[in-house]
């Protein structure tokens, strides 16, 4: 079946990454669910995707709310009938010194990246495992090998890491895989604020000198997304240019 007819949730898809790989989803043939806290952008997004003639609801809700979560898992089984694919995308990131980092700056950064992705795939896998099937795509960061200034942010995608490959381990045996995306560099429009000299700087890291692009971790969710990626489990996909073979 790959992936067609399939209901994913793809978290903080209004934006980014999540906004391209819903629509990826969403080309395949599978059912997507838009969710964000931006409830106009998950409006517009929807609105697109159903303009484009693709199967897509929205379902604003913060991630790191547990009766939000719940509520959310329980609205699209109830709507679409299953749960089969959820990308833990939603992610943000409050940098700096260790010493300047406040108290606020760790809780929230690790409450969306990393207790959000632990809420939503524990509400979705009580609907998968009654099916013996589901995909769980966790999109961390090549940043959780270890980045100077990013205590919270790095932390939490490293726990992203463990939580996933506890997941693989515990539900492997019922149908369900879970795996980790690590994007490097990625073109947003972040990148093209950012002075010359630092993206100099930043793609004289890149082995292969390039700046990857929202499709290139789209892409990769649709490998892992699919049924035939059954083998595929408790991994991490660096899909970074080879900046993960430097330390640093
Ligand atoms: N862009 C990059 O270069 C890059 C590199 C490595 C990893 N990543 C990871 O990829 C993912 C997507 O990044 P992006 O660049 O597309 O970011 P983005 O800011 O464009 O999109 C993130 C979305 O998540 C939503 N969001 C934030 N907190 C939320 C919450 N509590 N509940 C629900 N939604 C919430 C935001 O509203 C936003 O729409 C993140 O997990 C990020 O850490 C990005």
């Amino acid at each position: 079946m790959g992936i067609e007819n399939r209901v994913a949730i793809v978290t903080g898809s209004a934006s980014g990454i999540g906004k391209q790989t819903a629509r990826r989803l969403a080309e395949k043939g599978a059912k997507v669910v838009i969710n964000d806290i931006q409830a106009e952008k998950v409006e517009a997004t929807v609105a697109e995707l159903k303009a484009g003639g693709f199967a897509a609801t929205g379902q604003v809700a913060n991630i790191a709310d547990k009766a939000a979560v719940d509520a959310m898992v329980e609205n699209t089984v109830n709507e679409l009938g299953s749960l089969d694919i959820l990308v833990n995308n939603a992610g943000m990131e409050r940098a700096g010194a260790l010493r300047k980092l406040t108290e606020a700056d760790w809780d929230i950064t690790v409450n969306v990246n990393l207790k959000g992705a632990f809420l939503c795939s524990q509400a979705a896998h009580n609907h998968m495992v009654p099916n013996k099937h589901g995909r769980i795509i966790n999109i961390v960061s090549r940043a959780w090998l270890g980045g100077a200034g990013q205590a919270p942010y790095t932390s939490a995608k490293a726990g992203l890491v463990g939580l996933s490959r506890v997941m693989a381990l515990e539900l492997g045996g019922k149908g369900v895989t879970s795996n980790c995306i690590a994007p490097g560099l990625i073109h947003t429009p972040l990148w093209d604020e950012l002075p010359e000299k630092n993206k100099n700087f930043l793609l004289s890291k890149q082995p292969t000198g390039q700046l990857g692009n929202i499709d290139d971790i789209a892409e990769a969710v649709l490998f892992l997304a699919d049924d035939e990626s059954s083998y595929f489990t408790g991994q991490v996909l660096y899909v970074c240019g080879g900046r993960s073979l430097y330390s640093g």
